[in-house]
């Protein structure tokens, strides 16, 4: 198992390993290494990924220097390895969503979470991320985003996401292909309130949009987001014209 870095946006590192048996075009899974003062890793990888993760992330820096942890939501891809990761940089803490702490981090964690609020921001020094809220987009309950406002990028978890071993960036259509994992897999919650959660994520004009499975987006990232939006809208008006005719 092979992890790549790629630096995709300024002290921004994306560590990528394919997994060609997951679906049928195999899925990358990408963990994301903010260079700071206080480095922080976006995404664990599942504990069976730590050692080729942590390999890589360990070609950037010392692990010891890190000092977040963070993740969209509980799943096993986002934090599985988190008791791995913890025990390998002393110095970290996971940092995560009120509802997160609440629902899981204070019982399971290794060392207490610090609860982030929506809107809140975590100074990095040189770097400053900032959480949304983001309930159930793109699904589960303590769903939230992280914002890093000096490069402008939006660390995305699952939306977007889509199949194969694309290159580590792309300026081109990712919606589509999201589009096409999206009706494949069915992975996102889709109500009333999908749209508008990722109109606002498309209000912060991201210029790099770093996604969890597939390329990440340089470029514009309104468009992407306010299309993918306008997707989710058009399930959810299937879905409901279909349950009407029923
Ligand atoms: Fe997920
Ligand atoms: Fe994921």
């Amino acid at each position: 198992m092979q992890t790549r870095v790629d630096e995709i946006a300024e002290r921004i590192y994306r560590l990528s390993t394919f997994l060609p048996r997951v679906g049928p075009q195999g899925l990358t899974f990408n963990q994301f290494l903010v260079d700071a003062e206080e480095p922080l890793l976006f995404h664990c990888g599942q504990r069976a990924l730590f050692p080729a993760v942590s390999a890589a992330a360990a070609r950037v820096m010392d692990l010891r220097r890190l000092r977040w942890i963070a993740f969209s939501h509980i799943e096993a891809d986002e934090c599985g390895a988190l008791a791995e990761w913890l025990a390998a940089a002393p110095r970290a803490s996971v940092t995560h969503g009120a509802i997160g702490c609440a629902i899981w981090l204070n019982d399971q964690a290794p060392r207490p979470p610090r609860p982030l609020g929506d809107g809140e921001a975590l100074d990095l020094g040189g770097r400053r991320v900032r959480r949304l809220d983001t309930p159930h987009v793109p699904h589960c309950w303590d769903a939230g985003l992280l914002y890093e406002e000096t490069t402008a990028t939006l660390f995305t978890s699952d939306l977007f996401t889509h199949a194969g071993d694309p290159r580590p960036v792309s300026s081109g259509d990712i919606v589509g292909l999201a589009a096409e994992a999206e009706r494949q897999f069915g992975y996102t919650t889709i109500g009333p309130a999908t749209g508008a959660t990722i109109r606002r994520l498309a209000r912060l004009a991201p210029r790099t949009l770093a996604v969890m499975h597939g390329s990440s987006f340089t470029g514009d990232g309104t468009g992407p987001l306010e299309s993918l939006a306008g997707f989710y809208d058009s399930v959810l008006r299937e879905r409901s014209a279909s349950s009407d005719g029923a």
